[in-house]
């Protein structure tokens, strides 16, 4: 039996640092009877109640728990980084609810700051014109390809390691002087910005957490 006060708040918390959340996220969590995330991403707020925190391993299974609240009648914040619809977990815990019979009339997604607009943002660049892909946990690299010259910027958040992807598009023909800017970290203090050739990005070292942005072909 599902009880009608139940409901689920899907949080973008923004890229990471506390001075990119937003006061309506602040206040979702406040009030949330659970809070579910991340441990580095519940850390982000000062007044949270109850919590339960993920990791990559038992993240649906954690996913699962807070829907199975929000069916018990509890308000439910779920902390996705960024926004919540960028390679967020929008689309699983809409996947779970109906599962759950968990209706998606009770679930409000509170939009977040991407690491895709601080990216764009900290290079200035107007990413309403650029191709924006994602290839995180997925396999479909190979889409790079249909627009890596189609005279466009293209901001990618990367599948593998950021040497990797630069070297897959060497071996698909992208001139290695290609200009590509890393985003590393983005917000946090050790945030670190690279702006260098296709090439010397396949020999350089980069954590998992980086934005990629592959300046248009015949870029001066
Ligand atoms: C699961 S995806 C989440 C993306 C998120 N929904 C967003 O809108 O930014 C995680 C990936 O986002 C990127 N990312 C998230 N936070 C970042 C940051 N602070 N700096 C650079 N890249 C970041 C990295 O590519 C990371 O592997």
């Amino acid at each position: 039996m599902i009880s009608m006060e139940g409901k689920i708040f899907i949080v973008g918390i923004g890229p990471g640092a506390e001075e990119y959340l937003t006061l309506k996220a602040v206040e979702t969590v406040k009030d949330s009877d659970y809070t579910v995330g991340s441990t580095r991403a519940i850390d982000l707020f000062a007044d949270v109640k109850n919590t339960i925190a993920f990791n990559v391993k038992d993240l649906v299974d954690k996913l699962e728990e807070g829907v199975d609240l929000a069916v018990s009648g509890n308000s439910v914040s779920i902390l996705s980084t960024g926004d919540p619809g960028f390679s967020g977990v929008l689309n699983s815990v809409l996947r779970i609810s109906t599962e759950k019979g968990f209706p998606h009339e009770n679930i409000e997604v509170i939009p977040g700051i991407s690491s895709l607009q601080l990216a764009a943002a900290r290079n200035h660049i107007q990413w309403d014109s650029a191709n924006v892909m994602t290839f995180h946990g997925r396999e479909n690299i190979e889409d790079i390809l249909e627009v890596i010259d189609n005279g466009k910027i293209t901001i990618a958040l990367p599948s593998r390691k950021v040497k990797d992807m630069a070297q897959f598009l060497l071996d698909n023909g992208v001139s290695e002087d290609r200009p590509v800017t890393v985003c590393e970290r983005l917000s946090y203090p050790d945030e670190r910005i690279v702006a260098t050739t296709l090439k010397n990005i396949a020999s350089s070292e980069f954590t998992y957490m980086c934005i990629m942005i592959i300046g248009p072909k015949n870029c001066p």
